[in-house]
């Protein structure tokens, strides 16, 4: 059999992709009208099979990892964005052909051309699309000046356009505003982590890349909050020996292979906690099927960092489209709360306890509503609250250098009148100090994880046993070697005749397995090698066969996929053999039955 992953040149590509149409993984959304690019139907096959990693990633994150579960709207008011920098930075840059109109992502442009075209600046492309004589793809017209593209997904809340909104362009941002309810709801312990599962919405330029680059994508995040100054991370521990392939960005053109615990040490990771998250990233990959030597982690250039990012390390593996990225791994900072606090009002901290309580001089800012409210009227508390946020010392510090004392409020920045201030100190007996907690994110793209999962666990063969009788007996024999916990469909079963008592077998077989939670196929049609070879297609890992011997011994086969071997099992104990297999208690080989071909 030829391996993965495809080479969009060898034809393989093709093979799979119609067959991943045809057997009903996925396929463009709204074809009877055309389509639209960047949006894909999720077929029966395709929704199981992304809903067994969604299901691998909450039991990673969720259950292992004991991160709280959200699940926030997808529909954000245009405040939101503002404050977390999204309709100010989140874009792309544009051209259009001066002659077709037709609009291009201006770094896409440049793939094939130079390395890493997405970290270059404005000024960069604009030369580098001019010194390389780059023309519309299109109609080979010439292209016009670029343009920034936000990529958010502009609608209106309610009847009227007074209440902009913007679909949510990551599932991050509901996140970090329920922070100080989830830290309460947590008993103000800290570090924890939340995740949230759920779809982002991107409005890309000019989507290419299949399900890779889509505008309304699945996305799985974790966001950990943590005490930047704490000593260590213990969990690190967990994945402190693990060699991982890394791209640093100060090295870009290399792939060193390396312990996270150096590259912690040697800082080129900048933390305990986020060499912890690649460490678990790296793990789920493997769990899920992606093979360790087709992966990477890329560190990204100062230039590709998102705005909200102060490091950020991907996670690439090599598809047919070459390396991809698959998750983004993304030292926050405080960036977020921050922004959400200036924006709010909303304190937005947690509390770093002493060991002991301390005597502590406490210097605290009260303010006069009697002179604020004239003054500002409705906007008076809204200024109080920001004069809450402030830094009582620093206030301190204005006042008696007669320095005016300046907030941000949501009619612009406003002067606070010294009269309206109190400063007083005292000592006190005090528990901890507030701080804003930063940030770890590692986010999952769920649709490209599947994407380069089947890549990878798609096999083709010329010659196979099973090739006449095998997908109508054209072109290549294809499995999908799918591991059993993520494959769609995880047993077929096959009377061997429909007739003579052996549906009267095979049916309540097909019932007990589903009543215990295994999605089956049942299949009475045609040759059993042809039967075999559509669940074979479509990665399903066993399948049970009743036959004329099953009326006397009460056995039935259970063939294996990957070695096409069969071997022997009770009626009375396929339920719980099956059942063993998928969830990968047992392997085939813990069956001792007898091997019958
Ligand atoms: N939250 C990660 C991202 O937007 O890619």
């Amino acid at each position: 059999m030829s391996g993965s992953p495809i080479d969009p040149d060898n034809g393989k590509a093709s093979e799979l992709s119609a067959l991943l149409k045809r057997r009903g993984f996925f396929f463009p959304s709204y074809e009877i009208y055309g389509g639209v690019a960047g949006f894909f139907d999720m077929g029966p096959m395709g929704s199981l099979l992304k809903d067994n990693i969604i299901k691998k990633w909450k039991d990673r994150f969720v259950i292992e990892e004991g991160f709280l579960l959200v699940d926030c709207p997808s529909i954000a008011p245009e405040v939101v964005f503002r404050h977390s920098g999204h309709l100010d930075k989140f874009s792309d840059m544009l051209t259009r052909c001066t002659d077709c109109s037709e609009p291009f992502r201006a770094d896409h442009l440049l793939d094939d051309i130079i390395e890493n075209a997405d970290s270059l600046s404005e000024d960069e492309l604009f030369t580098a699309l001019k010194e390389n004589d780059v023309k519309c793809p299109n109609c080979g017209g010439s292209l016009g000046p670029l343009e920034e593209f936000n990529l958010m997904f502009k609608t209106y809340i309610g009847t009227g356009s007074d209440r902009p909104a913007f679909l949510r362009p990551e599932t991050a941002q509901s996140i970090f505003l329920d922070f100080p309810l989830l830290y309460r709801t947590n008993r103000e312990k800290i570090p924890f982590g939340v995740a949230q599962i759920g779809k982002g919405f991107r409005n890309e330029i000019s989507p290419r890349q299949g399900l890779l680059r889509q505008r309304e994508f699945h996305m799985a995040e974790g966001e950990f909050f943590f005490d930047p100054e704490a000593d260590g991370f213990p969990a690190f521990d967990t994945y402190r020996d693990l060699k991982v392939n890394l791209v640093a960005n100060t090295d870009p053109d290399n792939s060193i292979r390396k312990e996270l615990s150096s590259a912690v040490s040697e800082g080129m990771i900048c933390s305990e906690v986020l060499g912890y998250f690649m460490g678990v990233t790296h793990s789920f990959a493997r769990e899920i099927g992606i093979p360790e030597d087709r992966m990477r982690f890329r560190e990204h250039l100062d230039t590709e960092m998102a705005h909200y990012a102060r490091d950020c390390w991907d996670l690439e593996v090599l598809t047919s489209y070459g390396w991809i990225e698959m998750v983004g791994i993304a030292d926050r900072s405080a960036y977020d709360l921050e922004q959400h606090t200036k924006g709010s009002g909303q304190e937005m901290t947690a509390m770093r306890r002493y060991p002991e309580p301390i005597q502590k001089e406490v210097t605290t800012i009260s303010v006069n509503m009697k002179v604020l409210g004239p003054i500002f009227r409705g906007a008076a508390k809204e200024v109080n609250d920001a004069v809450s946020l402030l830094d009582p010392a620093a206030v301190k510090e204005l006042l008696e250098t007669g320095e005016p004392v300046k907030v941000v409020i949501s009619q612009g920045e406003v002067e606070v009148p010294p009269g309206s201030l109190s400063i007083a100190t005292e000592e006190k007996r005090v528990a901890g100090e507030r701080f804003t907690p930063h940030v770890v994110e590692p986010s999952f793209g769920i649709d490209r994880l599947m994407v380069a999962v089947i890549e990878h666990a798609y096999f083709e063969a010329e010659k196979s046993p099973l090739r006449e009788e095998a997908s109508d007996g054209e072109g290549p024999y294809r499995v999908m070697r799918l591991l059993p916990s993520i494959s769609p469909v995880k047993c077929g079963v096959f009377p061997l005749m429909n007739k003579d008592g052996l549906p009267e077998l095979a049916i309540p077989i097909e019932k007990d397995l589903r009543k215990c939670g295994l999605i089956t196929y049942y299949d009475h049609s045609g040759s059993i090698g042809r039967r075999y070879a559509r669940m074979d297609e479509i990665g399903t890992p066993f399948n049970v066969t009743i036959d004329y011997e099953s009326k006397d011994d009460g056995c039935v086969t259970i063939r294996e996929r990957d070695t096409g071997i069969q071997k022997r099992v009770p009626i009375s104990r396929i339920v719980n053999v099956i059942s063993d297999l998928v969830s990968e208690k047992i392997i085939f080989d813990d069956l001792d039955q007898p091997v019958i071909s």
